[in-house]
C-alpha cells in the first residue's frame, strides 16, 4: 500500500461527510480525523475561560494552553481536551453557536492546520472538513467535495436531533441555520470551503450511504495497489 495515504472530504454542513469519511476509515483501516471537532474544541476552551476572539494576544496565548487529542473506538472519533473528554460537550449549543467565529480565526486556523498536517504526515487517514482539499492537504490523492440539496440535508439533519430526542427545533430553524452556516463556510476570509479543482463532487441527494462508499471505494482503490 502507498505510504502515509490521506483522503480528504469536504464539503457543506450537514452533508453525510463524517458517516462516509468514518465508513471509508473502517473500510480501509484508516485513522478517522474529524478536523470539525478540533474547532469545536478550542471554541470549547474559549467559552470556559472567557477568550475574547478579537484580541489576537488573548486567542494566540490560549491556544498554548491546549492540547488537543483523538481516541479512536468503533471508527468512532473521541476527541481530548487537555486531557478531558469532551466529544459530548462540543456537540452542544453553546458551541455550535460560537464555531464559526472560532473558525474563521486566522491565528486559530494556522494552529490547526499545523496539527492536521502533523497527523498525515506518518499515518494512513480518512480527514472531513472545509479547507481539507485545498488548504491542510494541497496535494491529497484522493479528494472528495460532498454535496446535496438543502432541503434534504435539513431533513436528514432534523431527523437526527429527532431521534436525540431533541423535539424544540423546527424544520425550519434546522434549514435556516444550515443556510447560515453555508453563507458563513463559503464567505469566510480564512480558508472559505470551495471545492478544489481536483476533488471529485459526490452529490449525495438520491443516494444511500451503501452507494456513497461504493462510489468513493471506486476512486480510493487505485492508490491502495503498491
Ligand atoms: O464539521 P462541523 O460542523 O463539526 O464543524 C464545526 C465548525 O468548524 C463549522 O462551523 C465549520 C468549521 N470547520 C472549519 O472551518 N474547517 C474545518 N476544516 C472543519 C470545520
Amino acid at each position: 500500500m502507498k505510504k502515509n495515504l490521506v483522503i480528504a472530504i469536504d464539503g457543506y454542513s450537514s452533508c453525510g461527510k463524517s458517516t462516509l469519511a468514518k465508513a471509508l476509515a473502517k473500510k480501509l483501516g484508516f485513522i478517522y480525523v474529524d478536523s470539525g471537532a478540533m474547532y469545536r474544541a478550542v471554541t470549547l476552551y474559549f467559552l470556559r475561560n472567557h477568550i475574547d476572539v478579537s484580541n489576537d494576544t488573548q486567542v494566540e496565548d490560549a491556544l498554548q494552553h491546549i492540547e488537543l487529542n483523538f481516541h479512536s473506538r468503533d471508527y468512532e472519533s473521541h476527541i481530548t481536551l487537555n486531557g478531558e473528554e469532551v466529544s459530548e460537550e462540543i456537540r452542544l449549543m453553546p458551541v455550535s453557536e460560537n464555531v464559526s467565529e472560532v473558525s474563521a480565526h486566522r491565528i486559530v486556523r494556522h494552529e490547526m492546520v499545523k496539527q492536521q498536517q502533523r497527523m498525515g504526515r506518518s499515518k494512513n487517514i480518512v480527514m472531513d472538513g472545509r479547507d481539507i482539499g485545498t488548504t491542510v492537504f494541497p496535494h491529497a490523492p484522493v479528494k472528495f467535495f460532498m454535496t446535496a440539496d438543502p432541503k434534504i440535508r435539513a431533513e436528514r439533519r432534523f431527523k437526527e436531533l429527532e431521534s436525540k430526542g431533541n423535539n424544540e427545533t423546527t424544520l425550519e430553524e434546522v434549514f435556516e441555520n444550515l443556510a447560515h452556516r453555508d453563507y458563513a463556510d463559503t464567505t469566510r476570509k480564512e480558508s472559505p470551503l470551495v471545492r478544489a479543482d481536483d476533488a471529485i463532487i459526490l452529490d449525495n441527494t438520491d443516494l444511500t450511504q451503501e452507494e456513497q462508499l461504493t462510489f468513493a471505494l471506486y476512486h480510493v482503490e487505485p492508490f491502495l495497489v503498491q
